[in-house]
């Protein structure tokens, strides 16, 4: 089997046998994808410097999932609380596929008087809009009751992900899991050790937080978790509960590990104590590796690291510590560690790690510098003369209105709001030239592979992880320090970065670009769940008539009149704004 081979020997990676194509049309390198002697290789055809927006795999590998939603009791740090389990686990399962792999992810909603709905963070949904899990987007939210929705769509990219609940707070309610899309690296590794996905965490549930958060701008954080897991020390009685998340290191082999901050209001910096990370990717973008000591990883984000255990045999600390300079609410418990064991004689498989001198952390907020992230598959931007932005975006916060209730918006006055019973693809489906109102914030892009510039400022503090929903993004400039100033303005248009979130400062400017070729109504929003969830969105219609495929409005309109049906009987009625 091919997906068991590639990816399923997570630790020990065996040789992926596949049949050469033969005679080749173009004379191609026979290669297939080893880890550690042909990491740059996959099939033959498809390698490391396939334009994969593109051209992708195709052949015929297919992945199902089936996840049941339910509310449960669980205690990821030792505190019972109430969490949103998929098949009863806290992160759900992962997501195996091969590159070019389709994938079907059937998801039941077992809760009793909540909508839901999964999104693939990241996944571009290359001419499947619809398959996105965008709640008042994209689709009407999944009826309680045990009714299905399966959603499917192709892995055209490669690397690592997370998929997440898009309906209220319900991501951070334990709604999340990685996704592994096997490919070609730009390093050589020798053990895939799989995803550490880095949480914050609250006792009480994000749902009841949300409502303090909306007068309040977010609540303190209790603690944080690397895969579902820590101690907690309870600050009154000091009595310490959970567990650290542990993995173990190969003497002197290499390792391959997925980071992925999955965050509710936390960036994060992170470092193994004694050992150096050469990272690969940022989100499913292969970069050519770089060294660092400390990598920050904002919110929605991902990189893939190799480390190799080069040091004297013993226990580590792995830290994630808190951006705290990121001015989002505070974390109270900040001790988010987990622990590296080498499989060595003599090493001491249960104590703790020593207190060494951990690396020289700052509590800086910031990306990792743009100069770090080059694209292995390099893109070039066409910019002459003076750039002209095709949107400007200022997200403002409104304190006043209602009530207080911070509230944001794009047009002076106008609060984001969408409506879950009425997505903007339902709204498409209608008959003539549809409109919509401003609060909708619908941005429209026309032209077939036109080239979109977007500034992006806010006129709040405070620092926003934005992320596109579709699309990998260009960062063509980006500061934490200044405002946009169009007489210093010099876009960077050498390969710049790719990504599909990166920081936006509050005192500071983003300007991204992408290229229209995935017909969709696709969201850009800051990742934060205060801030999503109060309005900080807004939706790029693009080239609308481009968008459905025959049967997909019918199957937009169905779930919707499902949801229609189940929330008149439950009485559910939205209190958010929507995404
Ligand atoms: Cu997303
Ligand atoms: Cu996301
Ligand atoms: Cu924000
Ligand atoms: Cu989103």
């Amino acid at each position: 089997m091919y997906l068991s081979s590639a990816i399923g020997a997570l630790g020990l990676v065996a040789p992926v046998v596949l049949a050469a194509p033969s005679p080749p049309l173009v004379e191609k390198r026979a290669c297939t994808f080893d880890s550690l002697t042909n990491p740059t290789c996959w099939d033959g055809t498809f390698d490391l410097n396939t334009n994969y927006y593109d051209s992708w795999p195709s052949v015929g590998g297919h992945q199902e999932y089936t996840f049941h939603i339910t509310n449960i009791t669980m205690a990821p740090d030792g505190i019972n609380r109430t969490v949103l389990a998929i098949n009863g686990q806290v992160p759900g399962p992962t997501i195996f596929a091969n590159w070019g792999d389709t994938v079907a992810v059937t998801v039941i909603n077992e809760l009793e008087d909540a909508g839901t709905s999964i999104h693939f963070h990241g996944v571009r949904q290359k001419d499947t809009n619809t398959q996105d899990g965008a709640v008042s987007i994209t689709q009407c939210p999944i009826p309680g009751g045990k009714t299905s929705m399966t959603y499917k769509w192709t892995a055209t990219q490669y690397g690592t992900s997370w998929y997440h609940g898009h309906y209220g707070l319900q991501a951070w309610d334990g709604l999340f899991g990685p996704i592994v899309i096997a490919g070609p690296a730009s390093s050589a590794y020798k053990n895939d050790l799989g995803t550490l996905m880095l949480s914050d965490w609250t006792h009480k549930t994000a749902e009841y937080l949300e409502s303090d958060a909306a007068v309040n701008g977010g609540e303190n954080i209790d603690n944080g978790l690397i895969n579902g897991t820590n101690i907690f020390i309870d600050p009154t009685t000091n009595i310490q509960t959970g567990k650290r998340f542990e993995f173990v290191f190969q003497p002197n082999e290499s390792h391959r590990i997925r980071l992925i901050n999955t965050a509710m209001d936390q960036h994060f910096k992170v470092a193994l104590d004694g050992h150096e990370m050469e990272v690969i990717a940022a989100d499913f973008v292969p970069i050519k590796p770089f060294k660092t000591k400390i990598l920050n990883i904002g919110i929605g984000q991902r990189y893939d690291v190799i480390i190799t255990a080069d040091q004297t045999p013993g226990n580590f600390w792995l830290r994630a510590n808190v951006q705290t300079n990121c001015g989002q609410r505070a974390a109270t418990f900040t001790d988010i560690r987990a622990i590296v064991r080498y499989n060595s004689p003599g090493v001491n498989g249960t104590a703790d790690p020593p207190e060494a001198t951990p690396p020289a952390f700052d509590v800086d907020c910031t990306d990792m510098p743009m100069a770090n992230l080059e694209p292995f598959v390099a893109i070039n931007l066409n910019i002459t003369g003076n750039l002209t932005f095709d949107q400007t975006i200022t997200f403002n916060q409104d304190f006043n209105n209602p009530n207080p209730v911070i509230n944001w918006e794009i047009k002076d006055g106008i609060h984001f709001l969408s409506h879950w019973e009425n997505p903007t693809l339902l709204q498409l489906a209608g008959p003539g030239n549809v409109t919509f109102p401003d609060e909708q914030q619908v941005l429209e892009v026309n032209g077939v592979d036109k080239m979109q510039f977007v500034l992006i400022q806010t006129d709040s503090g405070g620092d926003h992880p934005i992320h596109l929903h579709g699309h990998d993004f260009w960062i063509v400039d980006q500061s934490n320090t200044t405002k946009f100033d169009p007489s210093t303005f010099v876009p960077n248009t050498i390969n710049p970065p790719r990504r599909d979130v990166a920081l936006l400062n509050g005192s500071g400017h983003l300007v991204i670009a992408f290229k229209a070729d995935n017909p969709g109504a696709w969201l850009l929003h800051c990742h934060i769940a205060w801030h999503v969830n109060r309005g900080m969105a807004l939706t790029f219609l693009e080239n609308r008539a481009d968008i459905f495929k025959p049967g997909d409005s019918d199957a937009v309109g169905k779930n919707c009149d499902a949801w229609k049906a189940f929330a008149k009987d439950k009485g559910i009625i939205q209190t958010d704004t929507g995404v």
